[in-house]
């Protein structure tokens, strides 16, 4: 199907949840920032976490929808709230499947550095892969290098198994730059020291980060965010958050499921202890052992057709301004809202306590 043109055509390919549920979607992850935006510094990320899980709990539960969460913050007997398989919304409405990391970087936000976000996506049904939370290692560019794989005559595709100097320039010819230009981001973990060195052997830059890679993957999408390719083992709810938004912006995921004591190199004993406690979960989830490592791209992640993906920045971070607490309940902050249609905004929202004493400019 060609892509729509006009904005009327844009609008008109939204689904019900784009066009119904996308102002409901960032109340919600602008409520977990400012929640958690009372946490940013102050050193306690479980803490920070919690508020977010329980604002957006608090405002999900305001919502005429019939939400079931897919992805969130564990297993029901882990988790208090936004557990997997959790009923939220009014019960009325349309039925919604749910991925959640309500504070995504904890770290970060304890420590006040640039990249915490609150993050949701909404599908419908069967439109969200029901994910175990493990890791998943993986690669994520944007749409350029999509289309360069569509217009190749000799099939090169971006693949996990391939060596990277053969990915790094698929992505140089499709973006247009030299290797040397090119940045890959990664996660700073012991377990991405090959990763780190094949890419700078091959001429490209890193970008270390201390947590956070799903917004880089985000990043991809976006020709002067100054991020050329993703790298390595994050977690799995972060992946299919991630494929969320590039359903809307084009871009592509493409990777397999990994146990962490496998990612991070742990002693066989630790790997076969690993699998065998999550091993029937996963197999619930209707993940055989064999199937744990099939390759899973963005539309096996998120196979939904009427998605939407939103972010509000906690701390500062790449297009958006963090969470501003202005005084007396007041808050501002920026959010980026995407929809399979291809719309995407970058929205700031400012909310008004006592309006007779406004304390703020945008
Ligand atoms: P949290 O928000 O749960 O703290 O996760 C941060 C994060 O850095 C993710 O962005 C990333 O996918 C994952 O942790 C990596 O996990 P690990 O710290 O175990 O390497």
């Amino acid at each position: 199907m060609p892509h729509p043109k006009t904005t009327e055509e844009m609008m008109a390919a939204a689904g019900p949840i784009e066009r119904n549920l996308s102002l409901p979607l960032i109340q919600i992850t602008e409520a977990a920032a400012v929640a958690s935006a009372y946490q940013v510094g102050k050193g306690d990320r479980k803490y920070a976490d919690h508020v977010a899980v329980e604002a957006m709990r608090r405002v999900l539960n305001h919502i005429d929808m019939k939400g079931t969460v897919k992805i969130g913050e564990g297993e029901r007997d882990e988790a208090p709230m936004l557990f997997i398989g959790e009923e939220v919304g009014t019960g009325n409405g349309p039925v919604v499947e749910i991925a959640v990391d309500p504070l995504e970087g904890t770290n970060l936000a304890a420590d006040d550095v640039n990249g915490s976000v609150a993050v949701m996506s909404m599908a419908e049904k069967d439109g969200i892969f029901y994910g175990p939370d493990i890791y998943f290692d993986k690669i994520v560019v944007g749409p350029k290098v999509v289309k360069y794989e569509k217009e190749s005559k000799t099939g090169e595709k971006i693949s996990l198994d391939a060596p990277i100097l053969q990915n790094l320039t698929i992505v140089s010819k499709a973006l247009g730059k030299k290797i040397e230009d090119l940045v890959v981001v990664v996660l700073d973990r012991d377990r991405h020291k090959n990763i780190v060195r094949d890419v700078r052997a091959a001429g490209a830059r890193v970008r270390l980060i201390p947590d956070g890679d799903l917004l880089p993957g985000v990043m991809t999408c976006f020709e002067d965010s100054g991020v050329d390719m993703v790298m390595g083992a994050g977690g799995s709810g972060e992946a299919v958050l991630t494929a969320s938004a590039l359903k809307g912006l084009g871009g592509k995921i493409t990777g397999r499921l990994v146990l962490p004591s496998v990612a991070n190199e742990k002693t066989e004993d630790e790997i076969l202890k690993e699998l065998a406690e999550k091993l029937p979960r996963l197999v619930k989830m209707g993940i055989s052992e064999n199937d744990i490592h099939k390759i899973r791209e963005t539309n096996d992640l998120v196979p939904g057709k009427d998605v939407i993906f939103a972010a509000t920045a906690v701390t500062d971070g790449p297009f958006m301004k963090g969470t501003k607490l202005l005084g007396g309940g007041d808050a501002c902050m920026t959010s980026i809202l995407v929809g399979s249609s291809g719309v995407v905004r970058v929205t700031q929202s400012v909310y008004v306590k006592d309006k007779e004493n406004k304390s703020f400019s945008v």
